[in-house]
């Protein structure tokens, strides 16, 4: 007879001024728990499989070695060391070569608690940057597979893997998360004549997808605390100290990033302008752009406008169960392509690389790994820089406010080009390195400021040549698409009850083509989520909510395709279509479904809120 009531608690962590706009923006504040009622459960129900739409990881036919890391329970872990365990390649693998290294994180959780973000590193390289699903009474079980191949010559050393997952687990919140993290080797196949099998995701010798060092610009361990370094805001600048070896000719900048605290919603952050005018105190402002802004001894060598990752508690956390939000169990890392600037680094001395994040409130959690490509057959390269330019940005702002309500827009826009040459033993290579950004974003505040409307969209593109004096060697080229349509609105009904409505719309797109002198490869991707939730909240009670969401998702490469449309309501499935053909499909976008009959809040529960900041905890 388990209650399906829901117990909804939210922390009021930032302490709000008893004024009058208090319920301004509450997206930054309501971090809404959806907290299961805790009733025995006499006939134990099986736990809830909650996932993100991804396709699935292609895989050579061939057995995998698996090898478990790490099995734990992460239960009071807040503010103590990360979790470590002693790794040492599988020596039960007979081949010792292996074509795909895919890493397994599986766990389970039951009770009350909040996402948390987390991290796993491998010799201080971060693996995987993700946030934990929100458990239930009844509990939950999700798993993440990650392609870990391009961290190829790490994972064949002995290395410290070591998992920081910051949660608090008392009286109320009682979710511990029981996780194994295990790492499958698939050993490369073999032709009829005893030869590998080429990987086809190599580019041409010498440029294939994985580096043979990867340095960390990570923290050092021990920490009380992730291996990230954390912004707290625009001034900021972390530093990592780093040495390369002598013998480089590629290098690639691998970027992991996460922004919590008054920035976990930075698209929705009003100016300080609008702030300043309605005299508001505890709302995150700085406008809603963000730019990650990477420098090497101090010069900027690229940047990144990050996708807007919602966190499973975020928005409204049952628009996320089981259906997760689009990167938020795998955070997208993003590589800029240092090459050009490798003549800079080959002196063998120390130098730096800094990040910083403009217009930064806190948390950010930032760090990157540096991937190089060594020379086998001589101990020393040379290089030069011969072009680098890194136009500022070029920022619009346009608002109109009228006490708490107005319209705001913002763009901006950013180019980073730089051009160098790196002379090795495969020949005097220039390598021409480009990032061009447009940013807009366009915010209306209406309901005394009790409602809100984001619509915000990102263009990422990079792109990366590299040239013999009389030949193409490689060219890479990425066109990103990140958007996000938030419509918020609180509603007062009378009585101390308000009405919470959250409509989303996150959209992940991208299109890479690769030429490698032999040949071309073009992949696209188109990853699309809808979400519409309510919650009643009375007396910061929540007596009744929903949440339901539908994604299309649909991927198209050189020689697979993946197609996913898939829709929840409550918990529950309600459609759910997946095809792997690469016929050509028509992409009709996505309406919000359910329109019609979206039902309005009609049954009670006993539901309490509280507002809690996530990551610091309480
Ligand atoms: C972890 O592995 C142990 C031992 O194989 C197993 O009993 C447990 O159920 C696993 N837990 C998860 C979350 O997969
Ligand atoms: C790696 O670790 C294994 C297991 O602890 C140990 O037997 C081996 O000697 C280590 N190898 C090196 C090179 O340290
Ligand atoms: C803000 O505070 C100032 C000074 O206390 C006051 O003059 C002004 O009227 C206030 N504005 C609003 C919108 O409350
Ligand atoms: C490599 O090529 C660049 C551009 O063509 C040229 O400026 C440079 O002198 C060459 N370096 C060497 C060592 O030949
Ligand atoms: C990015 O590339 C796309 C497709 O090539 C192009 O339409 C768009 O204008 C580019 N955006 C920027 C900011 O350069
Ligand atoms: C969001 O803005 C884009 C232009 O940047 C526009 O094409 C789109 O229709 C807008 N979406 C909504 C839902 O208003
Ligand atoms: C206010 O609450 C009381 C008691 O819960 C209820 O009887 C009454 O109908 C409510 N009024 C409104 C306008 O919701
Ligand atoms: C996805 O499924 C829904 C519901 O079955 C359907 O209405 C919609 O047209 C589908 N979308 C695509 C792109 O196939
Ligand atoms: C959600 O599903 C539960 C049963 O699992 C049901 O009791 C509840 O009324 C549903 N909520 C809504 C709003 O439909
Ligand atoms: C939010 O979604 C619901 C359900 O699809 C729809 O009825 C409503 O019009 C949406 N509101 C906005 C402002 O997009």
């Amino acid at each position: 007879m388990a209650s399906s009531e829901f117990l909804f608690l939210l922390l009021l962590l930032l302490h709000h001024s008893p004024f009058s706009t208090a319920n301004l923006h509450k997206i930054h504040h309501l971090r809404p728990e959806i907290l299961t009622q805790q009733t025995p459960i006499e006939d134990d129900p099986p736990p809830t499989q909650y996932f993100q739409v991804t396709k699935p990881i292609e895989l050579p036919n061939t057995k995998p070695c698996s090898h478990l890391i790490l099995q734990h329970d992460f239960g009071y872990t807040y503010g103590k060391s990360p979790v470590l365990a002693a790794y040492s390649p599988p020596s039960h693998c007979s081949s010792g070569k292996y074509s795909k290294i895919v890493l397994q994180w599986k766990a389970t959780c039951k009770g009350r608690q909040f996402d948390r973000i987390f991290g796993v590193w491998l010799g201080g390289v971060e693996l995987l940057r993700s946030c934990t699903a929100e458990p239930r009474a009844t509990g939950i079980v999700w798993s993440v597979e990650k392609d870990i191949t391009r961290y190829y010559p790490l994972l064949l050393k002995n290395q410290t893997f070591s998992v920081y997952l910051g949660n608090l687990v008392d009286k109320t919140y009682t979710g511990v998360y029981h996780v194994n993290v295990s790492i499958y080797f698939y050993p490369a196949e073999v032709d009829s004549k005893n030869n590998y099998v080429q990987n086809h995701d190599d580019l041409v010798t010498g440029y294939n997808s994985w580096a043979d060092l990867i340095v960390p610009i990570s923290r050092k361990l021990p920490l009380n605390d992730g291996l990230w370094f954390e912004i707290e805001n625009s001034k900021d600048t972390a530093l990592k100290e780093f040495k390369i070896p002598k013998n480089v000719y590629r290098a690639v900048l691998e970027v992991y990033v996460s922004f919590h605290e008054n920035d976990e919603f930075w698209c929705t952050n009003p100016s300080n302008e609008y702030i300043a005018a309605n005299n508001l105190s505890g709302t995150p402002g700085n406008g809603p752009f963000r730019e990650v802004v990477v420098s090497l001894d101090g010069e900027v060598v690229g940047a990144i406008w990050p996708f807007t990752v919602i966190y499973t508690g975020g928005v409204n956390p049952l628009l996320w169960r089981p259906i997760t939000g689009i990167g938020s169990f795998d955070l997208p890392s993003y590589d800029i392509d240092i090459t050009p600037f490798l003549g800079k680094l080959l002196d063998g001395k120390i130098h730096n690389i800094g990040f910083s994040v403009t217009n930064a409130l806190n948390v950010w959690y930032i760090d990157a790994n540096l991937h190089l490509w060594l020379d086998k057959q001589s101990e020393k390269t040379e290089g030069k820089l011969l072009k680098e330019t890194s136009l500022p940005l070029v920022v619009s702002v346009e608002y109109k406010f009228n006490g708490l309500d107005g319209t705001f827009s913002t763009s901006v826009g950013r180019s980073i080009l730089s051009t160098g040459w790196v002379k090795s033993s495969y020949g005097n290579i220039t390598t021409h390195s480009v990032q061009d950004f447009f940013y807009s974003n366009s915010m209306v505040m209406g309901n005394n400021g009790e409602m809100q409307i984001v619509n915000q969209t990102i263009y990422f593109n990079d792109s990366v040549s590299a040239k013999l004096p009389s030949s193409n060697v490689y060219s890479l080229s990425s066109s990103k698409r990140f958007s996000i349509y938030l419509y918020s609105n609180y509603m007062s009904q009378g009585n101390g009850t308000d009405l919470s409505i959250a409509n989303v719309t996150l959209g992940f797109n991208e299109e890479l083509s690769k030429d490698a002198g032999f040949g071309f490869s073009k992949t696209s991707l188109d990853n699309l989520q809808n979400g519409q939730g309510y919650m009643v909240v009375k007396d910061n009670l929540v007596s009744s909510g929903l949440g339901s969401t539908q994604q299309v998702y649909s991927y198209i490469g050189a020689k697979s395709c993946y197609f996913r449309n898939v829709s929840s309501s409550n918990y529950t499935i309600i459609s759910d279509e997946v095809g792997n053909t690469c016929q050509k499909r028509t992409e009709s976008r996505m309406g919000f479904w359910f329109s019609k009959s979206w039902p309005f809040p009609s049954r009670k529960a006993f539901l309490t809120s509280e507002f809690l900041d996530k990551s610091k905890g309480v």
